[in-house]
């Protein structure tokens, strides 16, 4: 298994050039599945989430061809139905396969996701928003058999009870081939479902509210050809601008949507972060001893859950205590335990942690659990005092592409090695 070796205490300096969205190319990838045209998609992030997904689509009819970060998709018939176990469980986003499926074909069989290292994850939202489209929905050995009950799904009210990225876009991607109209209320706000609606209004869908918690669809029968770029990732360029505050270094973070992330920056703004805009980059400036912080993960536009194990690294660094709360999965501290282990003292009460700030991280060996709290380690390793060595980062390739490769071009002392076993 691959790790990685960063001995902290090294400013950084220079630019990060962000990569295309992990979470707004998964649904745009699964949507190629809608059509039997092509589809150009550019600003495709290297990631190991998105070669699954590739691996997934390939095996239900897409011929995918890539160049660089570009791709073009074609799923001239779609060959297969089932969305098989040993793909779905790499990856909780292959459940975004259903919605295109039912849509296109009436009929779609895809392994249940299961749960993973940060909670039970269930998809009783999706499921439900299937049924409203005229869906009818079994389960069997592990698989949800969906069915169109008419030759088309047909279009409907969907209320959703509780706000859901996932289910909102396998809602969206259901509703644009249903017969007549669709309402979805408390959609999701994201800015991945306006980038999947801008893709899918693109290629012919007829798609209004998308960003508002209310999206009308008029479903089509027939889609364009098209070509789309995939935003920057929000979170990765979060993550950036946290490593440059917590390294107190001048990092210049290229190919940013400031209006993606105006929360996290409100935040850093209150932590005492000094920053400026130029044209599509940010300049941060080398900052002081920063503030504590409290503060409650929300759906967007809100604080993000993905950036609440690399804001309790920074927080274990600011001149006091501070406080988080995780609202939107049940078990989203595994990064705790390891970042304890590099000498952090945060504690844990249900959904609450109380960080001490003024800590002194101390490299050690530690593991990843799962993406977000892996690059939470990176953080504290480029501060701390020693060698910190991360196993298990295979997690960290699903979601940030080439990451050792930015920040060693940006003076990290890091490296990537292979454990004999
Ligand atoms: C998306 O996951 C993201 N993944 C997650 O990013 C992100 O953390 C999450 O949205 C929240 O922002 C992708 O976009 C590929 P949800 P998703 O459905 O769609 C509950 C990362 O690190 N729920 O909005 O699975 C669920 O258990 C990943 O890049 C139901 O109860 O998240 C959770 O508590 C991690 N029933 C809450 O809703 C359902 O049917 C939000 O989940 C579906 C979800």
């Amino acid at each position: 298994m691959e790790y990685i070796e960063i001995s902290g205490g090294r400013e950084l300096s220079g630019e990060v050039v962000l990569s295309g969205s992990k979470n707004s190319a998964l649904p745009i990838l699964a949507c190629s599945l809608l059509t039997d045209k092509n589809i150009a998609l550019s600003n495709i992030p290297d990631l190991l989430d998105i070669k699954s997904m590739i691996e997934l689509i390939e095996s239900l009819g897409v011929k995918a061809k890539k160049k660089n970060h570009n791709y073009i998709l074609t799923t001239k018939k779609i060959t297969s139905h089932e969305a098989n176990y040993n793909l779905v469980r790499k990856m909780r986003a292959s459940f975004l396969t259903l919605g295109p499926l039912l849509a296109r074909e009436g009929f779609a069989k895809i392994s249940l996701p299961g749960g993973c290292a940060i909670g039970s994850r269930p998809v009783d939202l999706h499921l439900y928003a299937m049924k409203k489209l005229g869906a009818n929905i079994d389960f069997y050995d592990g698989y949800v058999i969906a069915k169109s009950n008419a030759k088309r799904l047909i279009g409907d009210k969907i209320d959703f009870p509780k706000i859901s990225v996932g289910a909102t876009e396998n809602a969206v991607m259901a509703a644009v081939l249903a017969k007549g109209e669709t309402l979805i209320n408390n959609a999701a706000l994201e800015p991945e479902i306006v980038d999947l609606c801008s893709c899918l209004t693109s290629m012919g869908a007829r798609i209004e509210g998308a960003g508002t918690k209310q999206i009308k669809i008029d479903g089509v029968d027939s889609f364009l050809e098209t070509s789309h770029q995939v935003i920057s990732d929000r979170i990765e360029a979060c993550t950036y601008i946290i490593a440059a505050a917590i390294t107190k270094s001048r990092l210049c973070i290229k190919k940013i949507n400031f209006e993606h992330i105006g929360k996290f920056l409100e935040v850093m703004h209150e932590m005492g972060l000094k920053f400026k805009f130029i044209d599509q980059s940010i300049l941060i400036e080398k900052s002081k001893i920063l503030s504590p912080i409290s503060l409650k993960t929300k759906e967007y536009p809100g604080f993000p859950t993905d950036l609440q194990a690399q804001l309790m690294t920074l927080a274990c660094v600011s001149n006091g205590k501070s406080y988080i709360e995780e609202s939107i999965f049940e078990n989203r501290f595994m990064h705790v335990p390891e970042l304890n282990r590099l000498g952090a003292k945060i504690k844990i009460n249900g959904k609450n942690a109380i960080i001490n700030g003024n800590c002194r991280f101390i490299g050690a060996e530690v593991m990843a659990t799962d993406l977000r709290a892996s690059v939470s380690l990176i953080l504290a390793a480029l501060i701390a005092k020693g060698k910190t060595k991360i196993n298990r980062i295979y997690h960290l390739d699903r979601g940030y592409e080439n990451i050792d490769y930015k920040l060693s071009t940006c003076g990290a002392a890091i490296k990537r090695g292979k454990n004999e076993s």
